[in-house]
């Protein structure tokens, strides 16, 4: 009896290993177009002003994450904010969280400094497109 799997058996291994293989890049991909999608098609910044609340809400020196919104925004002195498009430039998922100062791209990893939009670690190359934003009378308007 030979110790190794006949190579009929061996056939057999390999091509379950190949759709695993496949059904995981399958999963990879479909978990990229559901967080692709979960930001709808809409383009990357907002075509028409958008509410965010309470200016109150982004801390002073730190930066809040609008995530059903896509936007950023910081506020890197008292009453000055900045927002930013929270859509990865690398393909298109919207990023998960912000931590300390970089916001987080959930599907390849790319880190975005939250205060000027710049890739701080790739895949993405591009910055994160700047939107208007300013408060008015306590709330924050984008676009
Ligand atoms: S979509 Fe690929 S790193 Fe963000």
């Amino acid at each position: 009896m030979p110790a190794s799997p006949s190579p009929a058996r061996r056939t057999v291994l390999r091509g379950a290993a190949a759709l695993a293989g496949a059904a995981g890049a399958g999963a990879a991909l479909t978990a990229c177009s559901i967080a692709t999608n979960s930001g709808g098609n809409t383009p990357a910044t907002p075509t028409a002003p958008v509410e965010l609340g309470a200016a109150a809400d982004v801390p002073v020196g730190g930066a809040k994450l609008y995530r059903e919104r896509k936007l950023i925004v910081s506020c890197p002195a008292e009453g000055e904010y900045k927002a930013f498009s929270a859509q990865c430039t690398h393909a298109g998922c919207v990023l998960d969280k912000i931590v300390e100062g970089e916001g987080n791209c959930p599907c390849h990893g790319s880190r975005f400094d939250v205060s000027t939009g710049k890739v701080l670690r790739g895949p993405a190359t591009d910055p994160l497109p700047a939107v208007p934003v300013r408060a008015e009378n306590g709330n924050l308007v984008a676009g």
